[in-house]
């Protein structure tokens, strides 16, 4: 290269640099369509919102920084980074030296109200930068689902030559009202496997629910490895109602379930039915059964038909490897024994049972959780009923002190039917409309006293439904109407309101490819016209 055409060179790189270093200067002057953070969809509506009426620009300039003690808070960060890229494709940088970026979240810890509950968050929302506090890791978590639901589903790309996603600016300051919020998926009656429960837990944790029990042993198969009991699965795990070839987790599957539902923040609480519900199991190893008959595999829907053998203390060694293998996979504080529908034991053998097996379920340092039957029997006050049928049982449980798990089959239970329209579920506990879910409370149900309970959990059994797609069906719109009486304060919580949000969850659950059932109760707002006319 000669003189001259180095010097050209030198000059040209010169104007470049200067040039680019003038557009990262460049201040941004952006007019932002004028937003009402009180009037944002949210599900869940939070504690307290303020408005203050314009917009922070979510962008290519946007970037995430978080606690830098912490590796819990960092990865709340990447999550929020994750979710933020599945709907606009922008690849937010996390934590990285990152000078060009102008609107910045901050995810930090505070000890101050409301963060004090363990799931309380506060969002400052301005219009260059948005702070999430929160006590914990998982008050940030659900501090950046509040976040997700502010993000519109389809950017403005009117302001610059490139798209921007208005968030409304302003002030939340929020904290559940219960501190279990849970959903029940039966995968006994019909197998789902575990991407198809991960889409569940994806789903859930979107309106901030923590827990999910899974019901995972029945008459009709046996869902969970147990190695010190093969059988178990390779004799009663081939079945499930109808004809489908059923299915089961392996201890390594399960664990999978357990930390993609932990980095949601979500408990996993295992549920093995007993002693009713047992038929499967007493089919692989029959000195377990206690109802006088050969049990043979079975794949209809009825129930109460089948008992473990109450008397033996080799069923209860049984029980005993089953709880501990069990628990030693399970980081969350529950164990689920079922005790429901036992109709073929005897009432002293059913109490002497429930009593015998809360003792093994404690000694894995587990806390018993029972259907409310179990409130019959001698059970501790730190043992859990959950209460889906039996008004009397509930009183027992509040009687002894216990606390309560709400989920009153004619509110809360996912399973039946919506309407005559529904084209699945049961309807034995009467139809569930999308408002009769939503109109209840469960702070003042069956005149339960608000200090024994816990939560609702909305059960899904699946003698119906055989697929995600299915489930979905069932689940959606009514578990996100028990999110909010979950999370929200009564006086948050309104159904007329609540609808017009629910009509604009249509573009998430449409993008989540969520099969709702379009209630001719809601108005959806979908481009799909998934309206089904009111005649
Ligand atoms: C139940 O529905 N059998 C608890």
């Amino acid at each position: 290269m000669n003189i001259p055409q180095f010097r050209f060179l030198l000059l040209a790189v010169a104007t470049l640099v200067i040039l680019s270093c003038q557009q990262e200067k460049e201040p941004r002057v952006l007019n932002l369509p004028k937003t009402d953070l009180t009037q944002a969809d949210f599900i869940p509506k939070p504690v307290q919102v303020t408005a203050t009426k314009t917009a922070f620009p979510l962008d290519k300039y946007t970037a995430v920084y978080t606690l830098k003690d912490s590796t819990e808070f960092g990865e709340v960060g990447k999550l929020l980074a994750e979710k933020i890229k599945e709907i606009s494709r922008l690849d937010i940088p996390v934590n990285e030296d990152t000078p060009d970026q102008e609107s910045v979240i901050y995810i930090k810890r505070s000890d101050s109200l409301p963060m004090k509950n363990k799931e309380g968050y506060q969002l400052k929302i301005g219009k260059d930068s948005i702070i999430l506090s929160a006590a914990s890791a998982a008050g940030a978590f659900r501090g950046v689902q509040t976040l997700r639901q502010l993000i519109p589903e389809k950017a403005n790309d009117t302001i610059t030559e490139y798209p921007i996603w208005p968030i409304p600016t302003g002030t939340i300051s929020d904290a559940p009202l219960f501190a279990y919020r849970g959903a029940m998926l039966d995968v006994a009656r019909h197998f789902f496997t575990v991407d198809e429960v991960k889409k569940y837990i994806d789903l859930l944790t979107y309106y901030k629910y923590n827990t999910l029990h899974l019901h995972l042993t029945d008459d009709q198969g046996w869902r969970i490895e147990i190695k010190s009991w093969p059988k178990l699965t390779e004799v009663a795990g081939v079945t499930e109602v109808g004809d489908a070839p059923g299915g089961f987790y392996t201890q390594e599957d399960y664990k999978e379930i357990v930390a993609y539902a932990a980095k949601n923040y979500m408990t996993i609480v295992p549920e093995v039915d007993m002693p009713g519900h047992t038929n499967a199991a007493s089919v692989a190893y029959p000195f377990l059964n206690g109802n006088g008959k050969t049990p043979q595999l079975y794949k209809g829907t009825k129930v109460g038909f089948s008992t473990f053998d109450t008397r033996k203390d080799s069923v209860y060694k049984f029980i005993d490897d089953v709880v501990r293998e069990i628990s030693a996979i399970t980081p969350g504080p529950y164990f689920h024994m079922g005790g429901d529908e036992s109709h073929a034991t005897k009432k002293d053998d059913y109490i002497y049972f429930v009593n015998k097996v809360e003792k093994i379920v404690q000694k894995y340092d587990k806390t018993m959780v029972g259907w409310d039957e179990v409130a019959t029997a001698d059970v501790d006050s730190t043992s859990i009923a959950q209460f889906w049928a039996s008004a009397e049982n509930a009183e027992r449980a509040v009687a002894k002190n216990m606390k309560i798990i709400m989920s009153p089959a004619k509110k809360a239970y996912l399973d039946m039917k919506y309407d005559l329209k529904s084209e699945y579920g049961l309807n034995w506990a009467g139809y569930v409309p999308v408002d009769t879910a939503y109109i209840w409370k469960p702070e003042a149900y069956e005149g339960i006293p608000l200090k024994n309970i816990l939560g609702i959990e909305a059960p899904l059994w699946s003698e119906t439904v055989s697929d995600i797609s299915e489930v979905e069906y069932l689940a959606f719109p009514r578990a996100i109407g028990y999110a909010e009486l979950n999370w929200s304060k009564p006086e948050n919580r309104d159904w007329k309101n609540y609808k017009v949000r629910l009509g604009n969850q249509a573009p998430f659950l449409e993008r989540m490819k969520v099969n709702y059932y379009p209630s001719p109760l809601i108005e959806w707002k979908t481009e799909k016209d998934k309206k089904i006319k009111k005649d």
